[in-house]
């Protein structure tokens, strides 16, 4: 069995595979760690703060790194103070919170054994040497590209699934309790193929942000918060429809 699991991949007789040789030639070797080199991915987008990564052996894969010019050496932003910077886990607090939501969420559905939510599903940790990198799902359209809502509203006269799956969506953050961080346009992604249904998939702003964590602790809170969101968001899209001339 190779070690990326996918024997269906096996190119010879040897024990490796073309996915295992793509992982071995992405890597340089720190200590006993083997490290992804970033050089050898392929870039697939970025935001303001993070890098994102086509996986090197899985598709449906993505590896979401911090951007290394806006880091300090000790781990922080560079442009947060000395306390910021050495509060929390600096530069990986995102990933903690996300990773934190989701581990709530499977907590709460365990009787039921659903791990498919309207966020991301993050797969794990990797070393990179640009830092720690988060592997998390991979969001795709139905023309295989990544589509942002706020790219979709840009760009294309939205139809009237667009606008069920994403009543759907703030439906059910509602109901399952998913905690908004900083939850933005661009932070909303739509598949046609990930279930059976259109649906938008949170892959930023994910998971509680305050100091007090009121929204985590309270649903009615948060549910009220979610509606705030939503609120926001529909009125940036009927704006962005409009300036192109899809709404009148
Ligand atoms: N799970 C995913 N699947 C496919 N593409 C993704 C995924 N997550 C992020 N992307 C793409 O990468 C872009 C940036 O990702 P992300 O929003 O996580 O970065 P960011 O730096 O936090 O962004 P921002 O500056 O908006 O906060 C997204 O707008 C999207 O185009
Ligand atoms: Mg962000």
């Amino acid at each position: 069995m190779p070690p990326c699991g996918m024997p269906e991949n096996i190119t010879s007789s040897s024990s490796c595979c073309a996915g295992c040789i793509a992982v071995q030639d992405s890597r340089i070797k720190a200590g006993r760690t083997m490290v992804l080199e970033i050089k050898n991915l392929r870039k697939i987008g970025n935001g303001t703060i993070k890098d994102i990564y086509q996986h090197p052996v899985h598709a449906g894969q993505i590896i979401k790194t911090v951007q290394p010019a806006i880091v300090a050496s000790d781990g922080g932003f560079a442009r947060h103070g000395w306390l910021k910077r050495n509060l929390h886990q600096g530069i990986y607090r995102q990933f903690r919170r996300e990773i934190i939501q989701y581990l709530q969420l499977c907590k709460t559905h365990y009787g039921t054994g659903q791990f498919t939510f309207p966020v991301e599903t993050p797969c794990g940790l990797v070393a990179t040497d640009h830092g720690l990198g988060l592997v998390t799902e991979k969001i795709t359209g139905p023309d295989g590209q990544g589509w942002t809502l706020e790219a979709l509203a840009r760009d294309t006269p939205l139809q009237s699934r667009h606008y069920e799956a994403l009543e759907r969506f703030f439906d059910d953050c509602v109901r399952l309790h998913i905690v908004f961080g900083e939850v933005n346009i661009a932070g909303l992604m739509y598949t046609e193929s990930r279930s059976e249904q259109p649906e938008f998939v949170l892959v930023d702003g994910i998971g509680e942000k305050l100091l007090i964590p009121i929204r985590a602790m309270s649903a009615r809170i948060n549910g009220h918060y979610v509606r705030k969101v939503q609120r926001r968001i529909m009125a940036q899209v009927a704006q962005l429809q409009v300036e192109r001339g899809f709404l009148s």
